[in-house]
């Protein structure tokens, strides 16, 4: 009875508390366990790995660990199954395939890999298009996938991946601008689109960007050489570009020079011809009139 006191003599409110405090733990504990039930499978990083995998041509087998039954639970909290895969929490956070003679396309399901932060496929075959819906991945920030064939536009939508620190697409086939959106990225410390197919105007917001080093934009002219009909600042003027403008400039003076000149020595030879015609005239009538002159007493 005695220790059944205190419990009889709480209020209400303290009866309350209890309650309070098993709610709170069996959240605390879905929060705990949380990422080990979802680390024994992820339907999305599933989704997004078989896809990726049926995407690669792998000649040289370097991706031979890459087995069906690994996609379904490629992590085991921190240690990934995968070759070139790095887990965090039971989750695909790190793709870094650089250099596997890969061929094939990179993969619109890699979308499906949410966590990721790092998708590196730089130096391999891949050709195709950059998917657009590589926009999904929200926590992305490395984006590497120079030295390949891709072709095609990049895509403006990569603008969504807010976190985006790095965008190296070096020496593959694109075309089209660059998209003016980019230009959003403010956490963007690296760009590379050099050795494409780019044409138009370097965006003024990537182009004025600041670098660490004051006075010095982030990046220069090496983030955007080897792409023949992109042009703008900080590419030096393109000298057929540059000198058409002062072409236009110079044709425009010389012609305007040009037709003063004509028009002032044509001014001046009408002149002197007139001149001279007049005096010619005046010459001949005056003969003729002194002749006539001359002759008018004789008849
Ligand atoms: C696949 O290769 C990686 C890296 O070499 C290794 O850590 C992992 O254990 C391998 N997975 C399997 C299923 O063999
Ligand atoms: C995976 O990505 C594709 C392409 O972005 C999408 O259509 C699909 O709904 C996503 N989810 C799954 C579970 O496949
Ligand atoms: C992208 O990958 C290549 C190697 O394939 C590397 O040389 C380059 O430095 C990487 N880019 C960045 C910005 O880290
Ligand atoms: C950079 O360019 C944008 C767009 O033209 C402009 O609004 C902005 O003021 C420029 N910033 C600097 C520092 O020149
Ligand atoms: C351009 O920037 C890169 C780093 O982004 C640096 O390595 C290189 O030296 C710079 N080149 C010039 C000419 O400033």
């Amino acid at each position: 009875m005695a220790r059944s006191s205190p419990l009889s003599s709480v209020s209400p409110h303290r009866q309350r508390q209890p309650t309070h405090v098993t709610m709170s733990e069996a959240t605390m504990l879905v929060f705990i366990l949380l990422p080990f039930l979802i680390a024994s499978a992820d339907p999305d990083d599933e989704s997004c790995l078989s896809n990726l995998w049926r995407s690669f041509e792998d000649p040289s087998n370097s991706l031979r660990n890459w087995t069906k039954l690994t996609f379904s639970s490629p992590c085991n909290g921190f240690t990934s199954y995968l070759e070139g895969a790095t887990c965090n929490n039971g989750r695909i956070y790190k793709l870094s395939l650089p250099g596997r003679f890969l061929r094939g396309s990179v993969s619109p399901f890699l979308s499906n890999c949410t966590n990721l932060q790092t998708l590196d496929l730089s130096s391999n075959f891949l050709m195709g298009p950059i998917p657009a819906e590589l926009s999904s991945l929200l926590n992305l920030a490395v984006l590497n996938l120079s030295s390949n064939s891709l072709s095609g536009q990049i895509p403006p939508q990569l603008a969504l991946c807010a976190y985006l620190n790095v965008i190296d697409l070096h020496s593959n086939q694109l075309s089209g601008p660059i998209p003016d959106q980019l230009g959003l990225l403010v956490r963007l410390s690296a760009f590379d689109v050099s050795y494409n197919r780019l044409s138009g105007p370097i965006p003024a917001l990537l182009a004025n960007r600041t670098g660490p080093a004051a006075g010095l934009p982030r990046f220069n002219a090496s983030s955007f050489v080897g792409n023949k009909d992109l042009y703008g600042y900080p590419l030096p003027p393109v000298r057929g570009r540059g000198l058409s403008v002062l072409a236009i400039v110079g044709i425009g003076l010389g012609s305007g020079m040009l037709s003063l000149v004509l028009s002032f020595t044509a001014v001046c030879i009408w002149l002197k011809i007139s001149e001279q015609n007049a005096a010619t005239a005046s010459g001949i009538m005056n003969g003729e009139d002194g002749k006539i002159s001359h002759h008018m007493p004789d008849y």
